[in-house]
């Protein structure tokens, strides 16, 4: 017979397997939707971002889009926005934002996120936080059941000044959830790791839960020598998320 056996291999379409940067690329689209002329908007950092940035620049290019601000969250992006002819200010002049589109490490289930293992978690949350809106745009890859969940780290910026003192601290603070402090050193030189504003950052590993996490936040914030935390407790507005099963839009 001629028949097509329904359940032969041969006869379902073939499977696209997207790769986690091409799945990126769908997230960081999807928030460019939002974006509308005469926006200031702030620009994020990180590989996710980076996509979103890019699309900025050529609807801008295109006069698809007119009359935006960008207002970088780090060097990094306002090298990359300033190449594609965005033009850039910053909260001195702006402090108030229509809408922020940037990348996260995790996201928990409340939408809580950490960030900065780029290393730009200040000025992300000093810019973040003036937002009217914030979309975050992550893989699938990044959704934890709790913030530290991936085992990977939570970073904390820390003045260089005796480092080592502020991580025993944070590494005493978060003893029960078993946290290892490790300072972030380049890859390249074996050498500190320093970020925009000339600070060091302790990236925290942690093995269990640390509860809750404002509570935290406020804790690792009265150590003298923390400059800032990397969760970012109730900020995001807006989740997209880019998987296999296609790209979705949470509010908050
Ligand atoms: C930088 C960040 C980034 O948003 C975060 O690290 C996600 O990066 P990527 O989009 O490359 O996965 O917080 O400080």
């Amino acid at each position: 017979s001629n028949k097509t056996n329904p359940t032969s291999p041969m006869s379902s379409p073939p499977q696209l397997i997207l790769t986690q940067d091409q799945l990126k690329k769908i997230a960081a689209y999807k928030a460019v939707e939002f974006v509308e002329s005469g926006m200031v908007l702030g620009l994020g950092t990180g590989s996710t971002a980076k996509h979103a940035i890019d699309r900025i620049g050529h609807l801008l290019s295109q006069g698809k889009l007119t009359n935006i601000i960008g207002i970088p969250t780090s060097t990094k992006t306002h090298e990359q926005a300033s190449s594609l002819n965005i033009p850039l200010s910053d909260l001195d002049t702006h402090p108030v934002l229509d809408l922020a589109i940037d990348g996260a490490d995790e996201v928990d289930p409340d939408m809580n996120l950490v960030k900065g293992r780029g290393g730009s978690l200040l000025r992300e949350k000093m810019i973040e936080g003036c937002c009217k809106k914030f979309i975050v745009i992550v893989d699938e890859t990044k959704l934890v059941d709790y913030v530290g969940g991936s085992g990977l780290a939570l970073p904390v910026e820390v003045v260089p000044f005796c480092w080592k003192f502020t991580a025993k601290k944070l590494e005493c603070m978060f003893e029960e959830a078993g946290c290892v402090a490790k300072l972030r050193v380049c890859c390249e030189n074996g050498e500190a790791y320093v970020t925009d504003n000339g600070n060091y950052v302790v990236d925290l590993f942690l093995k269990k839960c640390i509860g809750d996490l404002r509570a935290a936040g406020d804790k690792m914030m009265r150590v003298v020598g923390v400059v800032e935390h990397g969760m970012f407790v109730d900020m995001a507005t807006t989740l997209i998320v880019a998987g296999e099963f296609g790209v979705t839009v949470r509010n908050k």
